[in-house]
């Protein structure tokens, strides 16, 4: 697969994306928007072959595609699972992503492993852990990860540093870069009553490789209270007005549209799509080198 280009979306800047969809299968492939680039979860896709595969080869021949991998557990008590990785990297070097990322949580402890995405106290012993894992990690995948910051539903006791401080020690020390998650920015600045706008202005914005933006919902329960990063749901104004003051701030960065539930149409997505794709464009010539 030497004839394609593992180099960004587009040679004119970063451009937007979408999550590739087994029901949008057909109209990814034949969809000719520029720069258009889709993203997966490459835990659906370790598999020996079978049609999902086929399909993935057939969008990958004329779309980049970036990993999202949610198996890898970087912040577990424990190194990354060497069968995982190996099939991850095998993955990797058949579809070369542009960019691969992961999570900023852990969900296996010894052979358990949970279907969520849990927080930790930032402790620096925490650092030093989820240092050594990122850079187990990269070594044996032999690529850079860009790491997410999570969505936070409650403020755990123990914590030594800040999220953005936690951040960019882990990038300092592994030459990792992170996938910033605004949508997430928002939904735990508002469980934890904190700014996103601080948040996100002390972020390390040269390491900033992609962005995420989805939607949220109130919890049934809580409302307001207590907002559910459910990607079930349009991306807010709110969001929206971040991820343009983000942009305006840092440059532009390939962005993906995040959705999972409640899937609308190909074209829906599309539309959503083309906001973002509207405000990079927006963003002046001399910020975009
Ligand atoms: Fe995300």
């Amino acid at each position: 697969m030497n004839d394609r280009s593992t180099a960004g979306p587009s040679p004119h800047g970063p451009t937007a994306g979408l999550g590739l969809k087994a029901q949008h299968y057909e109209q990814a492939l034949a969809c000719p928007a520029a720069g258009l680039w889709f993203e997966v979860h490459p835990e659906n896709y370790m598999v020996d072959g079978g049609p999902r595969l086929a399909w993935l080869e057939a969008v990958r021949r004329d779309k980049p595609l970036s990993l999202h991998g949610v198996g890898l557990s970087l912040a577990a008590d424990q190194p990354p699972d060497p069968d995982h990785l190996g099939r991850l990297k095998a993955l990797a070097d058949r579809y070369e992503p542009f960019v691969m990322s992961e999570h900023l949580a852990w969900s296996a402890r010894g052979d358990v492993y949970h279907p969520d995405l849990l927080p930790f106290p930032r402790t620096r012993r925490l650092l030093d852990q989820v240092c050594d894992n990122v850079s187990a990690a990269q070594d044996a995948l032999g690529r850079r990860l860009l790491i997410e910051n999570p969505s936070l539903y409650l403020d755990l006791r123990g914590h030594e540093m800040s999220e953005p401080e936690f951040l960019s020690a882990m990038v300092a020390r592994t030459g990792c870069g992170l996938l910033l998650d605004i949508n997430n920015v928002f939904v735990s600045a508002s469980n934890l009553k904190q700014s996103a706008v601080a948040y996100l202005d002390a972020l390390p914005a040269d390491a900033i490789g992609e962005i995420h933006l989805a939607g949220h919902a109130p919890d049934d329960r809580w409302g307001e209270d207590l907002l559910i990063d459910t990607h079930g749901a349009p991306v807010s104004a709110a969001v929206w007005s971040l991820y343009e003051r983000t942009m305006a701030r840092i440059g532009p960065r390939p962005t993906l549209i995040e959705r999972d539930e409640n899937l609308p149409d190909f074209d829906v997505l599309m539309a959503e799509r083309g906001i973002a794709d509207a405000i990079l464009r927006q963003i002046p010539e001399a910020r975009r080198a």
